[in-house]
């Protein structure tokens, strides 16, 4: 088992390294940022909450993101082990989540910090999108899917763009992402769990990185 927060600014490639830890791993991706989408798409009390938030790109309450992030932990997929995309984000989240593993007898084995120059965030988001029908993401300079216009996992023909992916909205989600950070990473270093990858690199080699950060300091195979 083995279990991971993936850590790294708006556009740093958590989403796509997270479906490529689970395809090599076999653990489950927990981001908070689709459970939040999910919940605006279904029109609950959550998701009208967060809906106005999130495109202001600001982060929800601590307390709902909890909460949601207690419920699932409890899945029967989480028991081969999960990587954290988008949560947690501050220092009181991160707090909220040693707690929680350790009520389920759990531990937090690494954060994978993917570092990136901000300045190429804006366009890595603004160019992203996704397939409607499977949620494969895709990027119209960097990652476009094989055949134009068709998904690569499911053959869907319609692709959709996330309603906080404006360029004016991507710096209001920098700004909040540095600003609640630094102390969940110095909270992390002092437990010896960090180890940062070159986000700037290709997203193969990315993966090769994140792969080799994992199986060398975890000894998986
Ligand atoms: P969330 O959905 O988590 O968004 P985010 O953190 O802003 O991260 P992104 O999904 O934008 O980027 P990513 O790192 O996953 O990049 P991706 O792999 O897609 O959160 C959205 C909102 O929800 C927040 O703003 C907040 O309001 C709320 N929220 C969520 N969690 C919360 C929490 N814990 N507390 C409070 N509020 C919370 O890659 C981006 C693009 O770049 C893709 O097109 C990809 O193909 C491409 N790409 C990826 N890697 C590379 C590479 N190495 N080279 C070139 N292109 C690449």
């Amino acid at each position: 088992m083995i279990n991971v927060v993936l850590l790294g600014p708006p556009g740093a490639g958590k989403g796509t390294q997270a479906k490529f830890l689970e395809e090599t791993f076999g653990i489950t991706p927990l981001s908070t940022g689709d459970m939040l989408r999910a919940e605006v798409a279904a029109g609950s009390t959550i998701g009208r909450k967060a809906d106005a938030i999130m495109k202001a790109g600001q982060f929800v309450p601590d307390d709902m993101i909890v909460g949601i992030i207690a419920q699932r932990l409890d899945g029967d997929d989480c028991r081969s082990g999960i990587i954290l995309d988008g949560f947690p984000r501050n220092l009181p989240q991160a707090e909220a989540l040693d707690e929680m593993l350790k009520e389920k007898g759990l531990k937090l084995d690494r954060v994978l910090s993917i570092v990136v120059d901000d300045d190429a965030m804006v366009e890595r988001i603004t160019g992203r999108f996704s397939c409607a029908k499977c949620g494969a993401g895709y990027h119209d300079k960097f990652h476009r899917p094989k055949i134009d216009g068709v998904c690569d996992d499911c053959g869907g023909t319609e692709f959709v763009r996330r309603a906080d992916d404006k360029a004016e909205t991507v710096r209001a989600r920098l700004e909040a992402y540095y600003e609640c950070t630094k102390p969940m990473l110095d909270h992390y270093g002092k437990m010896g769990l960090v180890s940062s990858v070159d986000g700037m690199a290709s997203i193969e080699e990315v993966s090769e990185q994140l792969k080799a950060a994992i199986t060398k300091e975890l000894n998986v195979d």
